[in-house]
């Protein structure tokens, strides 16, 4: 089993990665269902925690059934994010995760997310700070470095381990490489087997199907790996790197009938936590995923981004169901799309 602190989770942890307007709660909750070990929020901002924006506040429901789960917060100025800490303190989750790798301007450009890569002993204090106002356990969420000539992971691993964080997630990017080009797990590896080492090292990136999962599992000795754009629409893939470790099988993919009930249960997740309209738009990019596949599936999917009421979305979700009972889905790897690629450097 893998440690964090006093959580104990199983060998080989699989975390689904904070995802902002993606790992909310409902969409948490089925990736729990799907296997995940360890799931964290959406990144806050603790500039906006502290002014108490409805919209931060909201990420930091968590619920029973999701523990362990992680509350992750950003932000450049020590006080703000010690204060940040002590309010996700009062929410009681299983602990606090600081984001030091998101490569977007409006975060890393102001010097939060990944822009701390640029001053280590920065990053240092703002860890330090997070440390002494929390009872949590603190995890960093990073990158390699900022760019090809600063990929100083190795000193951040260090560094951070010896101001008290109790493990380390590792995306293996640089924050000017944004999601080009492949994940580079070398020095992520290299982290894990620097005996100096002692938390869990969690890699991060392209993870998109069981075999990988486990192959980078062996070739570079991560104690858990970390899931992102893999599993928007498709939380099976927990299931299935779980099942694939444990017996050196492909499970198949998920039956027609459970791409429905999963559908269905995101949907009255979402409009009992963000309300019928919120939640019944924001579903409306979900379906495409959840029934990725299904031959000739334009025509139900413009009906159902259409639909205002649960009822009638559930009812064209029914038909969807027998319509195609009985067929075979394919079962191709997940397509990794780049998120970032507009945003401005
Ligand atoms: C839509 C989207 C939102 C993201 N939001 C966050 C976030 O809030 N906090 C964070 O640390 N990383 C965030 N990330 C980065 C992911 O956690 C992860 O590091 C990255 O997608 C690489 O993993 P993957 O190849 O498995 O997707 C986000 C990624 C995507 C695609």
């Amino acid at each position: 089993m893998v440690k964090i602190d006093n959580i104990t989770l199983p060998d080989f942890p699989l975390l689904l990665a904070p995802m902002e307007d993606v790992s909310d709660p409902p969409f948490r909750a089925v990736c729990k269902d799907a296997g995940a070990d360890l799931m964290y929020t959406e990144f806050i901002s603790s500039e906006g925690l502290i002014r108490d924006a409805i919209k931060c506040r909201r990420k930091l429901d968590i619920f029973e059934y999701e523990r362990p789960v992680g509350i992750q917060i950003f932000g450049g100025d020590e006080d703000s994010l010690a204060m940040a800490a002590r309010i996700v303190d009062v929410t009681s989750p299983d602990l606090l995760d600081i984001n030091f790798g998101c490569p977007v301007k409006k975060v890393a450009g102001r010097g939060a997310g990944a822009g701390v890569l640029k001053d280590l002993d920065l990053m240092v204090r703002l860890t330090a700070a997070c440390v002494k106002a929390t009872k949590l356990p603190v995890t960093v969420k990073t990158r390699l470095g900022w760019d090809d000539d600063t990929k100083n992971i190795e000193e951040v691993a260090e560094r951070l381990q010896d101001v008290g964080i109790k493990a380390l997630a590792i995306h293996g990017r640089t924050r000017c490489q944004m999601y080009k080009g492949q994940a580079d797990w070398t020095l992520i590896g290299k982290v894990k087997n620097n005996p100096r080492i002692k938390i869990p090292i969690f890699g991060n990136g392209d993870i998109n199907t069981p075999q990988k999962a486990v192959e980078y599992k062996n070739r570079y000795g991560v104690d858990g790996i970390m899931i992102g754009r893999a599993v928007i629409g498709y939380p099976w893939l927990f299931r299935e790197i779980r099942h694939y470790e444990q017996t050196g099988e492909l499970l198949p993919g998920p039956t027609l009938e459970e791409r429905i009930a999963v559908s269905k249960k995101h949907l009255r997740l979402s409009v009992e936590w963000k309300g019928p309209v919120t939640g019944i738009n924001e579903m409306r990019g979900c379906y495409a995923n959840y029934l990725k596949g299904l031959p000739n599936i334009k025509e139900f999917r413009s009906r159902l981004v259409t639909l205002k009421t649960v009822e009638e979305v559930e009812a064209v979700l029914d038909e969807i169901e027998a319509y195609y009972k009985g067929i075979e889905l394919e079962h191709a790897p997940i397509e990794l799309i780049d998120y970032h690629q507009n945003c401005p450097l």
